[in-house]
This record gives structure tokens, sequence and C-alpha cells, in this order.
């Protein structure tokens, strides 16, 4: 079972003017949920636990575009760091998929891949899918069962945020950072219609000004 930080429904997270957010979106946020740093210090973790477990092995990591690239990203430094300074290391590659589920601030039924290299390129490698959220779980069950069909030799999933939701269908990831309430967050590659992928907290929106200004702005670009 994966251990991970489980934030409450009555979490209050922090206030905006505690922390550096862009001026753009000032008026947009209402407060801070998880701050840059602990979601660093949540990733250090993760990295160490997936290198005990999979260490060994070459390790293909697949980075789901677009909200996972941060993650991503920081993950990946954080096993780097790992294999320069242990006596073990693990040789990492990447490969990136593109896949499209979002319509606004709604999960829809229809997962699709629009971009990205081969998944054929995956048989018989030691794969570690970086996923920013699962929703409803329905994103990554479609990128495993197509995953599968290429026969790799093992798949481990890895989530920064899982979204506790009636909505679910049950799926788990085998690491995660954080356990969320039903809420729409944006920040830290997590987007709003492409916005909010260049704020470094995760937040939660002032939900109706906002999703309207971004909504308008989005279709008038
Ligand atoms: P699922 O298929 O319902 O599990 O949805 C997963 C995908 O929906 C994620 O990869 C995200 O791209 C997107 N998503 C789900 N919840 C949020 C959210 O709160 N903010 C931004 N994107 C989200
Ligand atoms: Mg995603």
């Amino acid at each position: 079972m994966a251990t991970y930080h489980q934030i409450p429904d009555d979490e209050k997270g922090y206030e905006l003017d505690l922390f550096c957010v862009p001026k753009h979106y000032e008026e947009d946020l209402d407060r801070v949920i998880i701050p840059h740093g602990l979601i660093m210090d949540r990733t250090e973790r993760l990295a160490r636990d997936i290198v005990r477990d999979m260490g060994g092995h070459h390790i293909v990591a697949l980075c789901v575009l677009k909200g996972g690239y941060k993650f991503f990203s920081d993950l990946l430094d954080y096993i780097k760091a790992l294999n320069q300074n242990c006596d073990k290391s693990v040789p990492l590659t990447v490969d990136f998929i593109r896949l499209k589920s979002y319509c606004n601030d709604q999960s829809t039924n229809s997962v699709k891949v629009i971009g990205g290299d081969e998944l054929s390129t995956l048989t018989g490698k030691n794969v570690l899918i970086v996923e920013d959220i699962v929703e409803t779980g329905r994103t990554m069950e479609t990128l495993l069962s197509l995953l599968s069909e290429c026969n790799p030799k093992m798949v481990k999933v890895v989530s920064l945020l899982v979204k506790r939701t009636p909505r679910g269908s049950g799926y788990r990831p085998d690491y995660m950072g954080f356990e969320v309430p039903d809420w729409f967050l944006v920040g830290y590659a997590l987007d709003y219609n492409e916005y909010f992928r260049d704020l470094g907290h995760i937040c939660i929106l002032n939900e109706k000004e906002a999703m309207d200004r971004w909504m308008n702005h989005w279709m008038k670009h």
C-alpha cells in the first residue's frame, strides 16, 4: 500500500499573502493548499522510495504531458541526485506522452492520446509513469491498457496527487505524494484552460470569478 500525506476536507491551507505568487494570478487565487517547498520535500522522498523498489534495473520515466512536466522534472532531479551520491545507481531514460481528458474544469469520458513517442519502444522495459493528478482514474487506466499491449517488463505509476472523489474508479497509483479533497487545483503545472501552469504552489481558485476570467481570456486569444 502506498503511503501518502492526506489533506483533509476542512484544510484551510495558507493565506496567499504569506507566499509569492505571480501578480497576474493574485486576484484569481483563494488559498495556497500545498506550498512549493512541501511539494519538493515530498518529491524527494518519493524519489528515494522509487529507487529503493526499482533500482538495479534501467528505468524509462514516462511523463504524462502537460500537467506532469514539473513533477517529472523535479522527481528526476532527485533520482539523479541519488544516482550521483549512492554506491548503487540506476540508468534513467525519458519518454513523453500527451493525453487529454479535461474540458474546462470537468473530466470528460474520453481520454485521447494526442502526441508523444511510439509506445512500442517500451516493450520489455521497466516503465515509471509520472502523472500530476489522478481524479476518476480513467486517464491512467486508459494509458495502462494501451501500454500493456506493448508488453513492458514492469510498469509502476507515480502521481503527485490523488483526488478523493465519488467519481473515482477505485484506481490507485503505486506511489502518491498527497491525497487531496475533491477540489479543482491549479499550479505546479496543473492548469485551468492552460493557465496557472506558471505558478509554483498548488492553489485553489476563488471559483467563479477566476474561472470566468480565464475562460474569457482563453476564448479571445
Ligand atoms: P482522470 O482521468 O479523471 O483521473 O483525470 C486525470 C487528469 O485530469 C489529470 O491528468 C489532469 O490533467 C486532469 N485533472 C484532474 N483534476 C484536476 C485538477 O484539479 N486540476 C487540474 N487538472 C486536473
Ligand atoms: Mg495529467
